[in-house]
Parts: C-alpha cells; sequence; structure tokens
C-alpha cells in the first residue's frame, strides 16, 4: 500500500427529515445562492422543505443548471454572488447541481480567467466559498468529494477539477428526496456508482485488503439492490442503501494506497461533450471494451473481481475473465442501459475523433500504468461500436 493522507472534510447528514438540519447547519447570517436545476426539486416538495428550514435568511434562487452543468450558465450565477455579496452557495439536486456549485464556489473567489479552473485542473484554486448541499440524486458521489466537473457546449468540451476548497461542508442525503427520480436517472445512478468503483479497484494488485474488500462490498451492493431499487422507487430501505453505496464509491475510502485507472471517465467524457449521451451511458460503452483491451495488464485484479464479485470460480482464467466482462456487461443492460455505440447512434468515426481529442490535450498515455494512448482509445471505441 502506498503512504497516504487522507481527509474528507464533509460532514454528512443521512436519512428523512434531514433537511430541517438546515436552519442550524448554516450561519444564522448567512448570505445564500440557492442553486438548483431544471424543477425537480419543485415537483417533489425538497425545494419547499429547503425554503422552511432556511427561515429568515437572504437567500437568492438560481434556477436552469442544466444536466452536464454549463459553463457559460454557471458564469451567469457567479456574477449574481459577486454583485449581491453572497456567501454560501446551497445546491439542491443531482450532481451536476452539485458540480456547479463547487465551480461558482471557485470561480466567485478566483482573478484569472474561470476558463482556467477548469483547463488547469484548479492549480490556482487557492479558496472557495462555504457549499453545502442538499443532494437528490446518487451517482456522483459529489456531495462528499472536491470533484467537479464542467461543460462549455459553445465549445463542445467537458472538463473537470479536483481541489480541496469544494468538499462542501456539509451534505444532506435523504433517501426520501430520490423518491420522484424517474427510472433513467436511477439507472444512471447505480452504473455510474458501480464504474466509481471499478476505476479505484479493478487495477492491479497493490496488497490493500481493507480497500478491496470495501470496494467489493459495494459492487455486490449495487448488484443486489441495483434491480429492487429500480422496481420500487420507494422501498426506503433498499433506497437508503443505494445512497450510501454511491456516496462511499467515490468520498475517498476506498482509493486511499492503491493505484487509480478512470480512464473509462476520461473517454465517457469525450463521448459526452460530442454526442451528449448521459454521463452513466458513456461509461457503460466503454467499460467492458476497456476491460476487454487491458486484460493482460489488469489480469490479477479481473480474476479477483470475477471470484469475488460474480462468484466464477470455474474454467480456465481467460474463460473466468471473460465472463467477468460480459456479467459486467450484462448487468449494465439489465438496468435498461445499452453498451454499445451504435445503441445511441454514434458512427464508428467518433473513435478517431475521441482519439484526436485526447492526444491534442496531451493525454498520451493514462490509465491506471499509463497504458492507453490515443491509438488504444481507438481501438476500445472501435470494438465499442
Ligand atoms: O434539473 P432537475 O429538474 O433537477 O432534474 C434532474 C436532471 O434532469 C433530475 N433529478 C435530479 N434529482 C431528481 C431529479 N428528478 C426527479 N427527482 C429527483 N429527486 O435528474 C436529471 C439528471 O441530473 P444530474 O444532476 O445531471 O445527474 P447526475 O447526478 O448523474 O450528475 C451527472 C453529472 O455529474 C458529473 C457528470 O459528468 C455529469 O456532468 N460527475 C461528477 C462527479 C463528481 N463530482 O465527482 C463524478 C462523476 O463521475 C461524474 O463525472
Ligand atoms: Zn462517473
Amino acid at each position: 500500500m502506498e503512504n497516504f493522507v487522507f481527509q474528507n472534510p464533509t460532514r454528512i447528514l443521512f436519512g428523512r427529515g434531514q433537511i430541517a438540519a438546515l436552519a442550524t447547519e448554516l450561519p444564522a447570517d448567512a448570505r445564500v445562492l440557492l442553486l438548483a436545476g431544471g424543477g425537480s426539486i419543485k415537483e417533489n416538495g425538497v425545494h419547499a422543505q429547503v425554503v422552511k428550514a432556511l427561515g429568515a435568511r437572504t437567500v437568492r434562487e438560481f434556477w436552469g443548471v442544466e444536466a452536464n452543468p454549463d459553463y457559460d450558465t454557471l458564469m451567469r450565477a457567479v456574477e449574481i454572488v459577486k454583485t449581491e455579496k453572497l456567501d454560501w452557495i446551497l445546491p439542491v439536486g443531482g450532481g451536476s447541481v452539485l458540480d456547479g456549485a463547487k465551480f461558482v464556489a471557485a470561480a466567485a473567489l478566483y482573478d484569472r480567467d474561470p476558463w482556467t479552473i477548469l483547463t488547469t485542473r484548479a492549480a490556482h484554486v487557492t479558496a472557495a466559498l462555504p457549499i453545502g448541499a442538499v443532494l437528490t440524486l446518487p451517482a456522483t458521489g459529489s456531495e462528499a468529494n472536491g470533484a467537479s466537473v464542467v461543460s462549455r457546449r459553445a465549445i463542445k468540451e467537458k472538463l473537470a477539477f479536483i481541489s480541496p476548497h469544494v468538499f462542501p461542508r456539509f451534505s444532506i442525503l435523504d433517501p426520501e428526496t430520490t423518491f420522484s427520480l424517474p427510472t433513467r436517472q436511477v439507472a444512471n445512478g447505480i452504473g455510474d456508482a458501480f464504474c466509481h468503483v471499478i476505476e479505484q479497484y479493478l487495477t492491479f494488485p497493490a496488497h490493500a485488503r481493507v480497500q478491496d474488500r470495501f470496494a467489493e462490498g459495494i459492487l455486490r451492493t449495487l448488484v443486489e439492490i441495483g434491480p429492487r431499487t429500480l422496481s420500487h422507487p420507494t422501498d426506503y430501505d433498499t433506497r437508503a442503501n443505494f445512497v450510501w453505496a454511491a456516496t462511499t464509491a467515490l468520498n475517498g475510502w476506498i482509493s486511499v494506497g492503491v493505484p487509480q485507472d478512470w480512464a473509462t471517465h476520461i473517454i465517457g467524457h469525450e463521448l459526452t461533450a460530442l454526442h451528449g449521451i448521459d454521463h452513466a451511458r458513456t461509461l457503460a460503452i466503454v467499460l467492458p471494451e476497456l476491460l476487454n483491451a487491458e486484460r493482460v495488464a489488469k489480469r490479477a485484479k479481473l480474476l479477483q473481481y470475477a471470484e469475488r464479485v460474480w462468484d466464477l470460480r470455474d474454467g480456465s482464467e481467460d474463460a473466468r475473465i471473460d465472463a467477468a466482462i460480459a456479467k459486467t456487461r450484462a448487468f449494465y443492460e439489465s438496468l435498461g442501459i445499452k453498451t454499445r455505440l451504435a445503441d445511441y447512434d454514434v458512427p464508428v468515426a467518433t473513435a478517431a475523433e475521441v482519439a484526436r481529442r485526447l492526444a491534442a490535450r496531451g493525454m498520451s498515455a493514462f490509465g491506471d500504468r499509463g497504458l492507453i494512448t490515443p491509438a488504444k482509445v481507438e481501438h476500445i471505441l472501435r470494438a465499442a461500436a
């Protein structure tokens, strides 16, 4: 296991009725920017709960943060924060609203061109306004990490930044707020969380037993509860397990001291930037073929994954690896998530285009061992056609 420093500053308030805690979690004199998406929180009653808990505080509402939050939209929110001297950011919604809040919080205190927050992966971010989050969609882990992904549709880009300054100070996770999610978003959430674990686990052995067993526990939990939380959306205990699984998949616990990959995400973000495909669906397209392409480098962990996550113990090593990859694809398909580019009407020429874009960005060798080159990206996407 590598040396590591672990700190996760986000305080989690989990369970029914926790939105009321906003009344005490936020300072009484906070000047709040309430950031929201397209209106789901109005329809499911979450907005009303939040407004009630905020009481007499000064609150400015900003609506319209898109799925895959857009830079130009977020910059309008930054202007409001500056002109109205707001000092807390309160995202209420899914990962996109939370990610958007992180960008707004950092950009409001940034004196360079705000786009460079994304192009330099926050190299110059030294401060951010405090964030308190109310999460309504389990998927990204954004509620308890320092990552944010922002799209800029005007130039077809989608870039991420990571900064210790944008961890939410607190996040409220009430599973009941997720009961109103459409099936498609629940499936996306399961598929995204599953891939987050894979990116930190299915690499190469690092003698990290706690992290491995924890990762396998999250994966098995998602496989176990995924179908039920899709078919029984208001079964509280199943949904609560899903919410916590998604948080623990990307709050840093399983990544300490071990190699990480993220190649599936890096390639997937390009597919969203170019074709607007939902984030989780891009992962379902890339992951099976990436595992197949990397089956030699990832051999030891693929065999461990086959045995401990899918109970595959019989047959040759290659047969077990084939079966584990097939199970992975079948899991996504069972959630209603298609796993081929053709399913999304994406032409095979996109394979070369994604490779070209990554090469232009200097991404010449990435993944857990730096083995993913633009040429390999093209190969993987051609195989996923
Ligand atoms: O906009 P509203 O009306 O709120 O509707 C949203 C949106 O249309 C809806 N929704 C959210 N909660 C709901 C609800 N509808 C009914 N009931 C509820 N309770 O769901 C739709 C999708 O929301 P979105 O926030 O876009 O989904 P998700 O949470 O999957 O976030 C995706 C974004 O997160 C990024 C992705 O790239 C993508 O931009 N990621 C962020 C990460 C991070 N910060 O660590 C890591 C991830 O790998 C990912 O890249
Ligand atoms: Zn993801």
